[in-house]
Order: structure tokens, then C-alpha cells, then sequence
């Protein structure tokens, strides 16, 4: 069994042959255990590193063509007229069929290629030869490769009749080239490729998968990235608009507010808006009143006709000095920091404020509190 076993090329291409290199002589050796098939012994190795005929082979060192061994299943060389295709599914090929494959094409039942691929593995395990493509081929109910191969093996063995001593599967793997490389592949293959590798599959000679790639398909792909693409893009924005503080642009506590002979005698609201301070001015002194009032912190209304400030939330009136008289603050409004700057203009800080505590001394008589006018 193992010398006829031994015929078998599997993946390994016919004569003439190039020497081949570790690489190929070791998947060659992995696709053999896989497969059940007896090993490249190391005589083999060195032909094939060589480029050179197998011993066993036709032209090999260790046969003759009289004295190569018998094939597993040999080819007899047809005749011309057993080249033409045959009339029923029991073909001719029929003739290069073990008789368990012979037996079950006999029956008729069409196989499937998980079948095929279930009974590799059984024989694999066994240790029993595996199917040839051509048994495979007539298991699948294929006549018309079937007779193909027959057919090239023919003509293979009208070119050179000595290769008519070549194994079945040789012979077959030798004329059918790629599309017994197919044949082969979908013995092994069982179940659907995954989606997305069709360029790969295509690539490795197995029918591709997916969807067409039509324009239609093409521009549904983009616009699918694209709403991706837009998706991430605001999803990393707002992320990292996150870690971004939370800042209060509040107004500058040192400005300058003019000359002190902008304002007048009385008060003046021109800065309230603004900076939240009035500028008052006295026979004697310029000072700013910080509009705040001392109660619980809303703005005061200056009530020009009454000459009085007075607060909208609970009724606190202060004097148009900004001193309380009425209502449930309890002490004047403060008054800002106040001082002339190199160029003239009056300075004002509100940072720096001066109050006048209820029962406590005033400190709007303090340097800063006020201009003299
Ligand atoms: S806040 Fe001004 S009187 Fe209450």
C-alpha cells in the first residue's frame, strides 16, 4: 500500500520540475499528513531540491520505466474513442475509481461537498488513501470533468506514452492543472468564507463572497464611512471639549474711568452698566461707590428726583452718598479704591473695597477711599 501510496504527487508540479526550495517541500510534506499520504522520504527531498525526477518517478535513480512501480490506480491509456464524452454518469473515468467510489457512483447518489470532505477525514483517520480528485469529481456527479480529465490524460499519454505509468492522481494533478486545484480545494473546504475576504479569496482562486462590487455599492460604502468618519470626529470633539475648564470671563477689577474734571457735583451712573460703580462727587472729595447693596447683594436704582439710592429687592434706601437711612441694609455701600494714575486719569480697583461697619469705625476716610477734589 505505501509504495503504491507513493505515486501520488499531490501538490508537488509534474515533470519537468524545478528545484524547489524548504519552503514548498514543507507544505508539501503538511498537506500529506493532513491528507493521510505517506511522507517525501529524504531521497525524494533531495530530487526535488535538485530538480530532479523522484526515484520512483519515470526517469528517476531508483526506477526504470521498466521496473517503476505500479500505480495506485493507474491510468490505461485510452483509446481515441473513449475520449469522447461519455454517455451516462457511470463515465469512463469510472475506470480509474476504487471500488468503494466505484460502488457508491453505481448507486447514483449525488454527494455533497461536505460529504466528501467528512469521508476524507474518515480515511485520513483510518489511515486509508485519500479520494482523488477524479473520485471526488465523480462523487460530486460531475461527468463533464469527469471525462475532461480522462480526455487530457489521454493526449498527456499520446505526447508521452511512458507517463501513461504515472499514478491516477499524478496524471490528474499533472493535466488539469488549476482546475484540479479547485477540485482539490473544495475537498478540504467546508463552509462559507468570511465576509469581506472576497479580494483574498479571489486572489487564492476561491470564488469571492459579499456583496457586488457595483458603483451603487461603492457610493453606499462611502457614504457609510463617511457617517462614521463624522460620527468619531464629533464623539472625539466633545470628549476632549471635556477636559477644557469652565471659565468666567468676568470683568477687569483696575480700570480707568477718565479725569476728575469729567464729572460734576452729584452722582454719576454712566459706569454702572459697565463696571457696576458710580462716581461721586462732593464740594470736597471724588469717591466710587461700589452698586451693591450692603443687605444681600442686588443693585441699587439711583432715584435722581429723590436723590437716593434705592435697592428693588427689599426696599433699602441709602443717601446720595450711598450712606443706609431706610429699609434692612445694615450699613452704607462700599466705596472702591480710587487714585489719580501717571497719565491723569482716574484709577479705580473694586478689588480693594472700604466699608463702614455698623457700630465700627468708617474707613472711607482712608487713603485710597476718596480724591480730593
Ligand atoms: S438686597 Fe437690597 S434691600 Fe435687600
Amino acid at each position: 500500500m505505501a509504495d503504491e501510496l507513493k505515486g501520488i504527487l499531490g501538490h508537488l508540479p509534474p515533470l519537468p520540475r524545478p528545484a524547489l526550495n524548504n519552503s514548498v517541500i514543507g507544505m508539501e510534506q503538511a498537506y500529506r499528513q493532513r491528507k493521510g499520504l505517506p511522507l517525501l522520504s529524504d531521497a525524494d527531498i533531495e530530487a526535488l531540491k535538485a530538480g530532479q525526477p523522484m526515484p520512483w518517478e519515470e526517469g528517476g535513480s531508483g526506477v526504470t520505466s521498466s521496473s517503476a512501480p505500479a500505480p495506485p490506480a493507474p491510468v490505461a491509456a485510452p483509446p481515441a474513442a473513449t475520449a469522447t464524452p461519455p454517455p451516462a454518469g457511470a463515465t469512463a473515468a469510472s475506470t480509474a475509481l476504487s471500488p468503494d467510489v466505484a460502488k457508491w457512483v453505481a448507486e447514483g447518489k449525488k454527494w455533497s461537498k461536505s460529504a466528501i470532505a467528512a469521508e476524507q477525514a474518515r480515511r485520513g483517520r483510518k489511515g486509508l488513501p485519500a479520494l482523488t480528485n477524479a473520485e471526488v469529481t465523480a462523487l460530486l456527479g460531475e461527468p463533464a470533468e469527469a471525462a475532461a480529465t480522462p480526455a487530457v490524460a489521454a493526449t498527456s499519454a499520446a505526447k508521452a506514452p511512458a507517463a501513461a505509468a504515472r499514478p491516477a492522481v499524478a496524471s490528474s494533478a499533472v493535466s488539469t492543472g488549476s482546475s484540479v486545484a479547485r477540485s482539490g480545494e473544495s475537498t478540504t473546504y467546508v463552509g462559507t468564507p468570511a465576509v469581506g475576504t472576497s479580494k483574498a479569496a479571489a486572489a487564492g482562486g476561491v470564488a469571492s463572497v459579499g456583496p457586488e462590487n457595483s458603483d451603487v455599492n461603492q457610493s453606499r460604502r462611502r457614504f457609510a464611512w463617511a457617517a462614521v468618519a463624522a460620527f468619531l470626529t464629533a464623539w472625539f470633539l466633545a470628549f476632549f471639549r471635556f477636559f477644557l475648564p469652565r471659565t468666567l470671563f468676568e470683568p477687569a477689577t483696575s480700570f480707568k474711568i477718565g479725569y476728575p474734571a469729567d464729572y460734576g457735583l452729584g452722582v454719576d451712573t454712566k459706569w454702572q452698566q459697565k463696571y457696576r460703580i458710580w462716581v461721586d462727587r462732593t464740594p470736597d472729595r471724588i469717591f466710587v461707590i461700589y452698586a451693591r447693596c450692603t443687605h444681600l447683594g442686588c443693585t441699587p436704582d439711583w432715584k435722581p428726583s429723590e436723590n437716593k439710592f434705592k435697592c428693588p429687592c427689599h426696599g433699602s434706601g441709602y443717601d446720595s452718598e450711598g450712606v443706609n437711612f431706610e429699609g434692612p441694609a445694615p450699613r452704607p455701600m462700599d466705596r472702591a479704591n480710587i487714585q489719580i494714575a501717571p497719565d491723569g486719569q482716574i484709577l479705580v480697583d473694586v478689588s480693594r473695597l472700604y466699608q463702614w461697619p455698623k457700630g465700627q469705625p468708617s474707613q472711607f476716610n482712608d487713603d485710597g477711599a476718596y480724591l480730593p477734589a
